[in-house]
């Protein structure tokens, strides 16, 4: 309850009180009494933080429970910060020097309750003075292995798996995250967009998106199977979403997706989150491209007005200078470009690049940073790959000499490859076709049947939301924006 909720409450048993004392004088109201006015007297309201240093709540009684982030005690004071995850502030506490105790230290838990005075501190406008500090948690400040007013680096901290939430910058990304989050939902939710929960056990081993993980219980044997066929976890909500998109035109997913990648690079887990969407009726790839740069925009936008101090903590102590870049793509249309015109731009190019830029060739990572930074250092669709780069359910452009696909990825600075989506081939004849060429018909048959009845022109696309983190922040490791970070060779907790 808020303080003025609670003043609120109070107020009321108050003439609660009033009256009973009035109105009776039986011994068990005058216990209803005492207890009223023991209530009234006593109980201050528990604050967040940030309810806190809003300043809304000054001249009351409360008490705020969180982490010290540092201790300064002088000859008659004692000064705190308290901070309990809810914004980037702390609360300053002020102690008369009879209250400080050497457990309280950095890192340490603590109740306190007293109240909440104007500071004149210009900067910390709000704090708390305190009557009363109750130690919950005590923290040993030589083996924490965090250090007071020491900014440690991403790579420190990420040795510290269990505790690293305690650090600035690791509760900020949380914070960015969650909000981060909420802004894809609000974005789907404000176009339209009906949000399916695909499922993360699958028996379809999907296009080959990725290497599968597969699952039965301990103890089952290899010939048997829990669920009677194999079963995976999902490499991609897609197929759920395009069964979906036979009954509403507009459909998303925003879920778990595992990828068994043997893979240590900056921009890939074991397990990651997708945003899906699957969009009926529609005509061409910029049907695909609107929604894929609306949602990041609309996303990125929110975030920078929701979480503003937690952005510029990043953009100013983590990656100093990529809030300009960041900048530079809100203020920029995403330029669109071909695959054949790509590889003219990459062949033309006097890089020396480790890997082949012939047409037909899948790009790597290497040329899709040049793409960019050759665009302007602002995100770029590349689309119509070739044919036979692409998964059975890509559409056919029919075109030639070359052959391509109705695909798209949109590629950003920094990380490359951030959207993967194609229109998919709803025409039967095209789809049975190429499926009776990988010997996947029977295993596709529901598939087809999709396409057997009321089958409509429709596309979609996936991003990686940890990759999209990366890109706004400018955060290099991918493990540095995931709470529990899963790799090959690596499930710690
Ligand atoms: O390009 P991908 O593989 O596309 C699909 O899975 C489609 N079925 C999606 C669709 O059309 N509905 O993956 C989509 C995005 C990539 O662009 C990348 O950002 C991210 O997912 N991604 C990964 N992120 C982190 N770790 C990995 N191992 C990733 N693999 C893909």
């Amino acid at each position: 309850m808020l303080v003025s909720q609670s003043a609120a409450f109070v107020t009321m048993l108050q003439a609660a009180a009033k009256t009973l004392s009035v109105a009776t004088t039986t011994s068990v109201s005058r216990g209803i009494l005492l207890s009223i006015r023991h209530y009234c007297k006593k109980t201050p309201a528990t604050l967040r933080v940030s309810e806190a240093v809003s300043g809304a709540e000054l001249g009351a009684n409360v008490k705020v429970q969180g982490w010290v982030r540092s201790v300064r005690a002088q000859k008659s004071h004692l000064f705190l910060h308290v901070n309990d995850g809810s914004s980037l502030q702390s609360l300053q506490v002020v102690a008369s020097s009879a209250l400080n105790d050497p457990l309280l230290t950095f890192g340490s838990a603590v109740e306190v309750t007293g109240t909440l005075k104007k500071s004149p501190n210009q900067k910390q406008p709000v704090e708390l003075e305190a009557e009363q500090i109750h130690i919950v948690g005590e923290c040993n400040p030589l083996e924490f292995p965090f250090k007071i007013k020491e900014r440690h680096g991403l790579e420190y901290i990420r040795q510290f798996p269990h505790l690293r939430c305690r650090t600035n910058a690791f509760s900020s990304l949380l914070r960015i995250r969650s909000e981060a989050t909420t802004a894809v939902h609000l974005y789907f939710k404000e176009n339209g967009f009906l949000q399916i929960h695909t499922p993360v056990i699958t028996s379809n081993d999907c296009e080959g998106a990725g290497e599968l993980f597969k699952i039965e219980p301990s103890g089952y044997e290899e010939e048997e199977h829990f669920f009677s066929v194999p079963a995976f976890l999902t490499v991609s909500g897609q197929l759920h979403l395009e069964l979906m998109s036979g009954a509403f035109s507009k459909v998303y997913t925003f879920g778990p997706t595992f990828r068994a990648e043997n893979s240590q690079s900056r921009r890939h887990l074991a397990e990651f989150y997708m945003v899906e969407a699957e969009v009926s009726f529609a005509q061409s790839l910029e049907d695909l491209t609107k929604v894929m740069e609306g949602m990041f925009r609309s996303a990125t936008e929110h975030v920078f007005a929701h979480c503003a101090e937690d952005v510029d903590l990043f953009h100013k102590h983590v990656t100093p200078g990529h809030r300009e870049i960041v900048e530079a793509m809100l203020k920029n249309r995403f330029p669109t470009i071909t695959y054949s015109e790509a590889i003219d731009i990459l062949n033309r190019s006097s890089e020396n690049f480790a890997f082949p830029t012939d047409w037909g060739c899948d790009l790597q990572t290497e040329h899709e940073k040049y793409l960019v930074k050759h665009c302007g250092n602002i995100p770029v669709f590349v689309t119509d790959y070739p044919y036979d780069l692409k998964p059975f359910y890509a559409r056919d452009n029919q075109d030639h000499p070359e052959h391509t696909a109705a695909a798209v990825d949109l590629l950003v600075p920094g990380v490359g490859e951030l959207c993967g989506g194609s229109l998919r081939e709803e025409r039967l004849d095209l789809l049975r076709a190429r499926l009776q060429q990988a010997g996947l018909e029977d295993t596709y048959s529901w598939y087809l049947d999709l396409r057997r009845f009321g089958s409509v022109p429709h596309g979609g696309f996936g991003m990686g939301f940890e990759r999209y983190l990366q890109c706004i922040l400018g955060v290099d490791n991918i493990k540095d924006v995931i709470p529990f970070p899963r790799f090959s060779h690596s499930c710690v907790l």
